[in-house]
C-alpha cells in the first residue's frame, strides 16, 4: 500500500536537525508533503525548509509558523519532536533543570500547537503527532524524574487536542519510543539483550510509524499512545 495523505500538504517538524525529527522530516518530504523543519540551530536538509525556532519562546514559535505559512502555506501536519532528555538524581535536580525539562518538552509542544490548530481548523484536516516516551509511562529508568513527568504531560496534552479537535477533521496521536539510536541516548547498546526483539531502535523505526499516523489512512485513530519500542515495554 502507498501512503497517501501528503501531496501538497503542508508538514511542520520541530527539532528536526538531526535524530528521529530528521528522519520523519525526510520520509515526510519523500511521500511528497512540503516540509518545514525547525530547530534551535537553523536545520539544513535537502528539499526542505529550514528554520531557527525555539519552542519554548512564544515569539520565536510565532515568527516560524508565519514563516512557514508565507513560503509554504498553512501547515496540515504538526510533529511535535523536539526535546531533551536530563539525566540527573532526584535530589540532585534544581528546580531550574526541572522547569527548562518541562519548558522544552511540555509547554513547548503545546506553544506550537496552539499555534498552528487554527491553520488545521480553517483547513478541516489535521494530523498532530506528538513525540512521548516508554518514559511517560513507566517514570523511566532512574535519574530521569523531569523527563518522565514531561512525557507523560505531553502524552495528556495530545489526548486532550484529539478530544478537542476531532469534530474538525483533526487527529492527534503520541508516539512512546524507547532505546532509540540517536545522540539523544549514549551507552544503551549494553541494553540490547533486555529488548525482546534483538536490537535497538533505529531512527527510520518511529519515521515509519509517524508516516502513517500523518497519513490520511489513520482518521480513525485518535487519542492514541503507539509504543515503538522492540517489546522493552509491554503493557
Ligand atoms: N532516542 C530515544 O530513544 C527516544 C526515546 C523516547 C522518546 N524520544 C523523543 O524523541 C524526540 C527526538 O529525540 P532524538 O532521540 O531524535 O534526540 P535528538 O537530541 O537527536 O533530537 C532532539 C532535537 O530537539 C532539538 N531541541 C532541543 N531543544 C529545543 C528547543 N528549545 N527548540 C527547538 N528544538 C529544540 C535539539 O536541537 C535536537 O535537534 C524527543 O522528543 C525525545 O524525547 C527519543
Amino acid at each position: 500500500m502507498e501512503l497517501e495523505g501528503f501531496t501538497g500538504r503542508v508538514a511542520l517538524v520541530t527539532g528536526g536537525a538531526g535524530g528521529i525529527g530528521a528522519t520523519i522530516a525526510k520520509t515526510l518530504r519523500d511521500l511528497g508533503a512540503l516540509v518545514a523543519v525547525g530547530d534551535i540551530s537553523v536545520p539544513d536538509h535537502e528539499g526542505i525548509m529550514g528554520l531557527s525556532l525555539d519552542v519554548t519562546a512564544e515569539e520565536s514559535v510565532r515568527t516560524a509558523v508565519d514563516t512557514v505559512v508565507q513560503e509554504l502555506g498553512p501547515p496540515t501536519i504538526l510533529v511535535l519532536n523536539a526535546g531533551i532528555f536530563p539525566i540527573e538524581p532526584f535530589e540532585e535536580t534544581s528546580l531550574a533543570s526541572f522547569d527548562r525539562t518541562l519548558r522544552v518538552n511540555l509547554t513547548g509542544a503545546f506553544l506550537c500547537a496552539r499555534e498552528v490548530l487554527p491553520h488545521m481548523r480553517e483547513a478541516g484536516y489535521g494530523r498532530v503527532l506528538t513525540l512521548g516516551s516508554s518514559a511517560g509511562i513507566t517514570g523511566g529508568s532512574r535519574n530521569v524524574a523531569a523527563y518522565g513527568a514531561s512525557k507523560a504531560g505531553v502524552m495528556a496534552l495530545t489526548k486532550a487536542i484529539a478530544t478537542e479537535y476531532a469534530p474538525h477533521g483533526i487527529t492527534a496521536n503520541s508516539l512512546a519510543p524507547a532505546l532509540i539510536n540517536t545522540d539523544m541516548v549514549t551507552g544503551i547498546a549494553d541494553m540490547v539483550g533486555r529488548i525482546p526483539v534483538g536490537r535497538l531502535g533505529e531512527a527510520h523505526d518511529v519515521a515509519d510509524i509517524a508516516a502513517f499516523l500523518c497519513s490520511t489512512h489513520a482518521g480513525y485513530i485518535t487519542g492514541a499512545v503507539v509504543d515503538v519500542n522492540g517489546g522493552f515495554l509491554i503493557h
